[in-house]
C-alpha cells in the first residue's frame, strides 16, 4: 500500500503493509527516530506524535489510517533552533534520560496550541499519558506552564560554575529528539538477535533437531556456542548462563538465540523451535526458599542461600532490658520492576580481531570486562561504546543482550542488533529484591534508642547479580540514621525461582527503611513524643559513633535536615485536624521518614579517574567515562571540572563513556558519580591548571581566557599568553578512591567515606471506603553536602520520591501476570503531589566543593513517609507493600470490625 501525508509539513510518501505502525514506519522507514518505542502498546506513551493537531501513540496507528493527514514528530519543533517548549524543558530539567522528552514534548505541544498559559490541572490533564520514570514530573510541568516566560540562559563567568542551575550539557539534543539511544542508531545492514525464552520458572529441558531452523536463519545459539557460559557481578560468582543449559531458573531465563534477517527472526514463532520442557514445581518466596526440604536453585548453594553476615555493637540484651518502651514488627515488599522506559538495545560488530558494541548501559567497563570473559578475549579486545541511556536505575547495571551481540557479531563477522520488546524487558531483566524485614527497636523513658535487633531477609531470585550488595549494604543501615548503642542486624539473601534481583536504587536500604521508620513512629506514639522530635532526638550528628564503629567527623545534616521541616510538619498537622474535624470517608495524614545511605561501594575499592585535556588547537575536553544514565553527571562533572581549571563550561566538550577513550570512571550506580567521579575530575581539573600556572609562570590566583589556540594567564595586572600549539598537548589527570575499610566478622569497620541524609515529610488523603490512598504533598529536605547543580539534585530528588511512592503504594511485580506497562503500574502525572525540595548543604571536606550524593537517597525515606501519613490517618500500619487498595481497606475494616 502507497499513502501520502504531511510529515512535519513537508509532504511524505512511504509503501508497505498497511498494518505497519506509524512508530515504525517514522523510525525504520523515514529515519525519524526523534519518536522513541518503550512499549509498542500503547502503555507508555513515549510514541506520542500528532495527528492533525490531536496526540496519538504512534504504536497504535496503523500506516493505513494516515493518508491524507498531517503528522508532526518531535523533529518538527525544531524550525529554527530549539523552540520556546524545548528551551523550557532544557531550562527546567525536564529531560533527564531524555527517552520520555519527544512524547512529553508532542503532548504539550497539543495542549500548548489550545492555551498558553495552561493551569497545572491542565499540564497534568494533557501529559496523562506519557510516563516518565525518571523526573517525577515536577520539572515537566513547571517547564510547561512557564513557557510563555522561559528565563533566558545567561552565560556563566568562569569559576562560577558549581553551583549554578546549569541546563545540562547534553540536553539539546535530547530536546531536540537527536540523542542516540540503544534502539536508535543500528545501522541498515544489522542482522537482528531474538532470544527465544523459558515460559516457566523451574524446568529441565532438551533441545530438538535445530537444523530446519539454521536453514532459515544466519545462526541459531545454544548454550554449547558460548565459550564461557555465565557471568555475574561479582568475580567469584559467575552463576548466570548466557543460554540456559538443560535447565532454567527463572520464567524469562534465555534458551535460544535466533540470528537473521530481522523480518524472518521476527516470524519465527517460539513453539516453532523445539523445545521439550519437564516443567518443575517452582520455589517462590522465602518461605518455600528456607523450608527444611526445599529442593536447590543452584545445586551448590546449599540451603538455597547466597549469603549473609550483620553488625554487632553492644549487647542488644542488656540494651533491650533498660528500654521502657520497645516496638517490633515483621514488614514484606515486592519484587519491583524498573521500568526504564527504554528497554534493554544496541548493536555490535567485528573489528579485525576485536568486538564493539554500541549498547545502553550503566557500566561499560563492567560491561567490556564481563563481553571479554564471556567471549574468552582479553578485555581490552572488547570495545563499549554506550548510547544514550532511557533510564536504569541499577537495572542496566547487569549484562542482558551484550554476551548475544557480541557471540552473533563475532561468529559471523556481521553487524547485529537487539532490541527487547516491553515484556521481554521485564521478564527477563533483574528486579528490586523482595524482602522480609523483622524489627525489634526500644527507647528508654526519655524517648532515647538504646537498643534496635533487625533481620531482613530477601529473595534474590534464581541468579545472585547484586544480591551480595543489598545483603551487605543492609546490616549496615537497618538501625537508621539514628546514634544507638546496642545494634544487632543481619541480612541474607536465598535463591528462589523468581527473576534474578538485582541493583535498584538503594540496595535493599528502601526496604529496610520501612521498617525502621515504622519503629521510630511506633516508639514515639508509645511515650507521646512528636515523630519528628522523636528523630530529632535520636538523629546522628558529628562526632557520633555509627554501629559499624565509625566516627562520623563531618557532613551528618540530618538534624538541619529535621529542623528545615518542622515548620511545614507542624502547619501539616495543623492543617489536618481542621480538615478531619469534618470528615467522613475522606482522612488525612501526615508521616515523617529519615534515611542515611552511604556513597559508593561498600567496604570496597571504588575508583574512578578523570581526564581534563586541552588540545594544541585549543579544544579543552573533559574525558569521563562515568555514564550519564539522566542524573545528570556529565553535566555536574562538566561544572566540577570548569571551575578547577578556571575556565568557562561552555568552552568544553565532552568525551563520555566510550572504554576507548575515557579511563575507568566506575559504575553509575551508589548515588558515587557525584563524590567520587567528580573528585576526580575536580582533581584533574586542578593538575590541568598547576601545568598551565607552571607554563605561564603565574600564581594560584591567575584567572585563565581561552580563545582558539591562545591562553591568556592574567596574574594580577601581568597577562602572558601561551600558544598551545607550541607546547602540545596538555593533559590533567585526576583519582579518586573513597577511603573505607573492610568490615570484620562483626560488621565493625568503615564502610563508606560519607553519608547523605535526608527527611521526607508526606501528606496523604485516604478514602477509608475504598483503601485508596491520593499523595497531596510532599516536603523533602536532604543533606546533598554541597548541590553542584541544584536543578538537577532536585530532579533527582523528585525522580526518586516517584518511584518511592510507587513502591509504597501500587508497584508489584508477578512473572507472568505483571510483564507490560498496562499491568504493571508506575506513577502517572496525576498520582505525583506537589512536591518541595529544601537543600541542605553541609558540607563533606572529601568531596569536590563539599558534595556527596543524591541518586538513591530521593527515594528511600518516600515510602516510609507515606505509609507513616496512612497510620495517621486511618491507625493502620503497612506490613506489606505496595499498599494496594484492597490491603489497606482489609485492614481497616479488621481494625474496626
Ligand atoms: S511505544 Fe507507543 S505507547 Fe509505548
Ligand atoms: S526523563 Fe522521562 S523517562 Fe527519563
Amino acid at each position: 500500500m502507497k499513502v501520502a501525508f504531511a510529515l512535519n509539513g513537508r509532504t511524505a510518501t512511504w509503501s508497505g503493509p498497511p498494518l505497519t505502525r506509524l512508530a515504525t514506519a517514522l523510525r525504520e522507514d523515514l529515519g525519524l527516530t526523534g519518536t522513541k518505542v518503550g512499549c509498542d502498546a500503547g502503555d507508555c506513551g513515549a510514541c506520542t506524535v500528532l495527528l492533525d493537531g490531536r496526540q496519538v501513540c504512534a504504536c497504535l496507528i496503523a500506516m493505513g489510517q494516515v493518508e491524507g493527514v498531517r503528522i508532526e514528530t518531535v523533529e518538527g519543533l525544531c524550525t529554527e533552533g530549539l523552540g520556546a517548549l524545548q528551551r523550557s524543558f532544557l531550562a527546567h530539567g525536564a529531560a533527564q534520560c531524555g527517552i520520555c522528552t519527544p512524547g512529553m514534548l508532542m503532548a504539550a505541544t497539543e495542549l500548548l496550541q489550545r492555551s498558553a498559559t495552561p493551569s497545572r490541572a491542565d499540564v497534568e490533564d494533557a501529559l496523562g499519558g506519557v510516563l516518565c520514570r525518571c523526573t517525577g514530573y515536577g520539572k515537566i510541568i513547571d517547564a510547561v506552564m512557564a513557557v510563555a516566560d522561559c528565563p533566558a540562559m545567561e552565560p556563566l563567568a568562569p569559576g562560577a560554575a558549581v553551583g549554578a542551575r546549569l541546563p545540562r550539557v547534553d540536553g539539546t539534543a535530547k530536546v531536540a529528539g537527536r540523542d542516540v539511544f540503544g534502539a536508535d542508531g543500528i545501522p541498515a545492514d544489522a542482522l537482528w538477535v531474538r532470544v527465544v525464552r523459558s515460559p516457566h520458572a523451574r524446568a529441565s529441558f532438551t533441545l530438538g533437531d535445530l537444523a530446519p531452523l539454521r536453514r532459515r536463519l544466519a545462526l541459531v545459539l545454544t548454550a554449547a556456542d558460548v565459550p564461557f557460559n555465565g557471568f555475574g557481578i561479582y568475580p567469584d560468582i559467575k552463576d548466570q548462563p548466557v543460554l540456559a543449559d538443560g535447565q532454567v531458573r527463572y520464567r524469562g531465563e534465555a534458551v535460544v538465540a535466533l540470528v537473521g534477517e530481522r523480518d524472518v527472526v521476527r516470524a519465527i514463532r517460539d513453539e516453532e523451535v523445539p523445545i521439550t520442557w519437564q516443567p518443575e514445581p517452582p520455589l517462590f518466596g522465602i518461605a518455600a526458599a528456607t523450608a527444611a526440604d526445599a529442593p536447590l536453585v543452584q545445586p551448590d548453594k546449599p540451603r538455597n542461600l547466597l549469603l549473609e553476615g550483620g553488625v554487632r555493637r553492644g549487647d542488644v540484651s542488656e540494651g533491650f532490658e533498660a528500654c521502657a518502651a520497645v516496638a517490633e514488627g515483621l514488614f514484606e515488599t515486592a519484587f519491583v520492576e524498573h521500568a526504564y522506559i527504554e528497554p534493554e538495545a544496541g548493536w555490535a560488530r567485528r573489528v579485525g580481531d576485536r568486538l564493539e558494541l554500541h549498547v545502553t548501559t550503566q557500566t561499560p567497563y563492567m560491561n567490556r570486562d564481563e563481553v571479554a570473559n564471556v567471549m574468552r578475549l582479553r578485555p581490552e579486545a572488547v570495545r563499549i561504546v554506550p548510547t544514550a541511556c532511557g533510564g536504569g536505575f541499577g537495572g542496566k547495571l547487569d549484562l542482558s543482550l551484550h554476551p548475544l551481540l557480541a557471540l552473533a557479531a563475532w561468529t559471523l563477522d556481521r553487524t547485529v542488533a537487539c532490541v527487547y520488546t516491553r515484556p521481554e524487558s521485564m521478564a527477563a531483566s533483574t528486579k528490586r529484591h523482595p524482602a522480609r524485614v523483622a524489627a525489634k527497636f526500644g527507647c528508654d523513658a526519655a524517648g532515647k534508642v538504646l537498643a534496635a535487633d533487625v533481620t531482613a531477609t530477601f529473595d534474590t531470585g534464581a541468579y545472585a547479580s547484586w544480591g551480595p550488595t543489598v545483603a551487605n549494604r543492609v546490616p549496615v543501615h537497618a538501625m537508621g540514621p539514628y546514634a544507638v548503642p546496642h545494634v544487632r542486624t543481619w541480612g541474607a539473601a536465598y535463591f528462589t525461582n523468581g527473576p534474578p534481583a538485582g541493583a535498584f536504587r538503594g540496595f535493599g536500604v528502601p526496604q529496610v527503611a520501612i521498617a525502621h521508620e515504622a519503629m521510630m513512629d511506633e516508639l514515639a506514639d508509645k511515650l507521646g513524643i512528636d515523630r519528628l522530635e522523636f528523630r530529632h532526638r535520636n538523629a546522628l550528628r558529628a562526632g557520633n559513633t555509627t554501629a559499624t564503629g565509625q566516627v562520623l567527623a563531618h557532613s551528618v545534616g540530618l538534624q538541619q535536615c529535621l529542623d528545615a521541616v518542622r515548620p511545614h510538619w507542624r502547619k501539616a498537622h495543623a492543617d489536618i485536624a481542621a480538615f478531619n474535624a469534618g470528615a467522613t470517608v475522606n482522612r488525612r495524614g501526615v508521616g515523617i521518614a529519615c534515611m542515611w545511605y552511604g556513597i559508593g561501594n561498600t567496604s570496597m575499592p571504588n575508583p574512578s579517574r578523570m581526564h581534563v585535556g586541552l588540545s594544541p588547537g585549543g579544544t579543552l575536553a573533559l574525558y569521563n567515562g562515568a555514564v550519564d544514565i539522566g542524573q545528570g553527571s556529565n553535566t555536574i562533572l562538566t561544572q566540577i571540572a570548569a571551575d578547577a581549571v578556571g575556565l568557562p563550561v561552555s568552552q568544553f566538550t565532552l568525551v563520555a563513556g566510550d572504554t576507548d577513550l575515557t579511563f575507568d570512571a566506575g559504575k553509575t550506580s551508589a548515588s558515587r558519580q557525584t563524590f567520587v567521579s567528580g573528585m576526580a575530575a575536580e582533581r584533574a581539573g586542578r593538575d590541568l591548571r598547576r601545568q598551565i600556572l607552571r607554563l605561564a609562570n603565574a600564581g594560584p590566583d591567575a584567572t585563565l581566557a581561552l580563545e582558539g589556540g591562545r591562553l591568556a594567564v592574567r596574574d594580577g595586572n601581568e597577562v602572558r599568553t601561551i600558544e598551545l600549539a607550541s607546547v602540545g598537548a596538555l593533559i590533567g589527570e585526576g583519582v579518586f578512591d573513597p577511603p573505607t575499610t573492610p568490615l570484620d566478622a562483626d560488621g565493625q569497620g568503615v564502610p563508606y567515606a560519607t553519608y547523605a541524609f535526608a527527611v521526607q515529610m508526606a501528606i496523604v488523603e485516604v478514602d477509608v471506603e475504598l483503601g485508596t490512598v491520593k499523595v497531596l504533598r510532599i516536603v523533602a529536605a536532604h543533606d546533598v553536602g554541597k548541590a553542584i547543580n541544584p536543578t538537577l539534585v532536585e530532579g533527582q530528588i523528585q525522580g526518586g520520591i516517584a518511584q518511592g511512592l510507587g513502591m509504597a503504594l501500587m508497584e508489584e511485580y508477578l512473572p507472568g501476570r505483571t510483564e507490560n506497562l498496562h499491568d504493571y503500574l508506575i506513577p502517572t502525572i496525576g498520582d505525583m503531589p506537589e512536591l518541595e525540595c529544601l537543600l541542605i548543604e553541609d558540607r563533606e571536606p572529601l568531596g569536590p566543593s563539599g558534595a556527596k550524593g543524591v541518586g538513591e537517597p530521593g527515594l528511600v525515606p518516600t515510602a516510609p513517609a507515606i505509609l507513616g501519613a496512612v497510620h495517621h490517618a486511618t491507625g493502620v500500619r503497612a506490613h506489606r507493600v505496595p499498599l494496594l487498595p484492597h490491603r489497606l481497606r482489609q485492614a481497616i475494616r479488621a481494625k474496626s470490625a
